[in-house]
């Protein structure tokens, strides 16, 4: 069995493991085709109606808890080792409160901005997220389209399950490419030039994996990649028969972005690549190898995974032009601290030089205020929106894009706040410790 790592099968304990998998493309070929329209689009009414019946980011999260097989959700949703970040990120915003001016004219809202140099509708992006696939066949397709109908900044990745030409094709949404950085750096120089013809508005560079995060929900699921039919994983499909009907009728899971640099006779098999992927995953590198490639990009490029001054001083000093506070959803190291409490030493450190975003715990267009008022230029999100993709594709992302927007933009005229630029320090409050549960 093996634990999958999806975008970060670095550890050599589980390549063998993902090798010995049955064939995702076996599966595939199952004859219940008819039944892909309704399953992909997710557009039957009863689909349409439970997510409008979705009032905020937990009950679109708990929608997928139940569409979606509980080794895929838990993979999805889980942290590392004791989950303390992770619970953590969530509990922090409960340390700030919101400071309301009245008799403000407020008849017109505005959440627009720009982020990086790209316009968007809000002040938050859809992170990159390996291999959306497994929440829903349409996966990164179905986020970057609904990203883009709302002209919000959509990421998508080398792990991810298109390639970053489909991605592109979706429509003119803003969007960014993230790399992880391989040992063979003449990959890395493709993805730019390949991100230059594709027009990606942004390269981010994620720096907090040098090795993988002890997800312990993943070990005692024994889950692969993909799937092997154990009883106890038929046990699962079975509850989740929306998603077990949806990964039947589709092609095979496979890594786009990387499998035209594997060899020819391992190419179309999806453990193969993943192990390929895994074994290119560099860890000897470096901020000067950091340096090198924000110069070969030369556009917007940003720092991903920071929780230090110190590395946000460096990212400064190589460039960058953004960063982002994150601590990876709590996926990573555990007891990394909430970006809430770093950020306003980041801030005051380096905010007058580069773009400082932050993610990781964000559920609620109060948090974006938040970290807004604390001094960053924009919020990511990732499984807030990757709930919405599992509980129903695109019509899924695009209710938690159209939730949060909604209470941003409520929380906004309840604050006195005409438009983003008049989040500014006085908006928030940091509580008395005594106040805070
Ligand atoms: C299932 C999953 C897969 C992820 N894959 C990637 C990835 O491939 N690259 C990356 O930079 N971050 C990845 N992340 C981290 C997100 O980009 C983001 O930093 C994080 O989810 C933010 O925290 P939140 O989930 O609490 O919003 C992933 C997160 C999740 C939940």
């Amino acid at each position: 069995m093996v634990t999958v790592r999806m975008h970060e099968l670095h550890d050599n304990r589980y390549r063998s493991l993902v090798k010995s998998t049955v064939s995702n493309q076996a599966l595939g070929l199952n004859p219940l085709r008819p039944w892909r329209k309704f399953d992909t689009d997710m557009r039957t009414s009863s689909a349409l109606r439970r997510l409008q019946r979705a009032h905020n980011i937990d009950d679109v999260r708990e929608l997928a808890r139940r569409r979606l097989p509980r080794f895929i959700f838990d993979y999805l949703d889980g942290g590392a080792d004791d989950e303390y970040t992770r619970g953590e990120n969530a509990k922090s915003f409960a340390a700030l409160s919101l400071m309301q001016r009245v008799l403000v004219d407020v008849s017109s809202v505005d959440t627009a901005t720009t982020l990086l140099g790209m316009p968007t509708s809000a002040p938050f992006i859809l992170s990159s997220t390996g291999a959306s696939r497994f929440y829903h066949s349409q996966g990164e397709l179905a986020a970057a389209r609904a990203a883009a109908t709302s002209q919000v900044i959509y990421g998508t990745t080398s792990s991810a399950m298109f390639s970053l030409e489909d991605v592109a094709a979706v429509g003119d949404g803003p969007r960014f490419f993230q790399v992880y950085v391989l040992k063979d750096r003449s990959i890395t120089g493709e993805y730019v030039q390949r991100c230059k013809a594709a027009g990606y508005g942004a390269m981010f560079l994620t720096v907090d994996c040098a090795t993988h995060g002890n997800r312990e929900r993943d070990l005692r699921n024994r889950i692969s990649i993909p799937p092997k039919a154990t009883p106890r994983i038929l046990w699962q499909l079975l509850q989740g028969p929306s998603w077990t009907l949806d990964y039947l009728t589709h092609t095979g899971w496979r890594f786009p972005n990387v499998e035209g640099y594997v060899d020819d006779t391992t190419r179309d098999d999806f453990g193969s690549v993943a192990e390929w992927f895994a074994d290119q995953l560099d860890k000897s590198f470096t901020w000067d190898d950091a340096a090198a490639l924000c110069s070969d990009w030369g556009g917007p490029f940003v720092i991903k995974g920071i929780t230090s001054v110190a590395d946000a001083r460096l990212a400064v000093e190589i460039g960058a032009t953004g960063i982002v506070i994150s601590n990876h959803g709590g996926r990573q190291l555990d007891h990394a601290p909430t970006t809430l409490e770093v950020l306003p030493e980041v801030v005051d450190a380096v905010g007058d030089r580069v773009e400082v975003l932050v993610d990781s715990g964000f559920r609620r267009g109060t948090d974006i205020i938040k970290a807004l008022a604390l001094g960053a230029r924009g919020v990511l999100i990732g499984k807030a929106y990757l709930y919405g993709l599992g509980a129903g594709g695109e019509a899924g992302v695009a209710r938690v894009i159209e939730l949060l927007k909604g209470e941003l933009e409520r929380n906004m005229t309840l604050m006195g706040l005409r438009s983003i630029d008049e989040i500014t320090s006085d908006c928030v409050r940091w509580r008395d410790p005594r106040f805070v549960r």
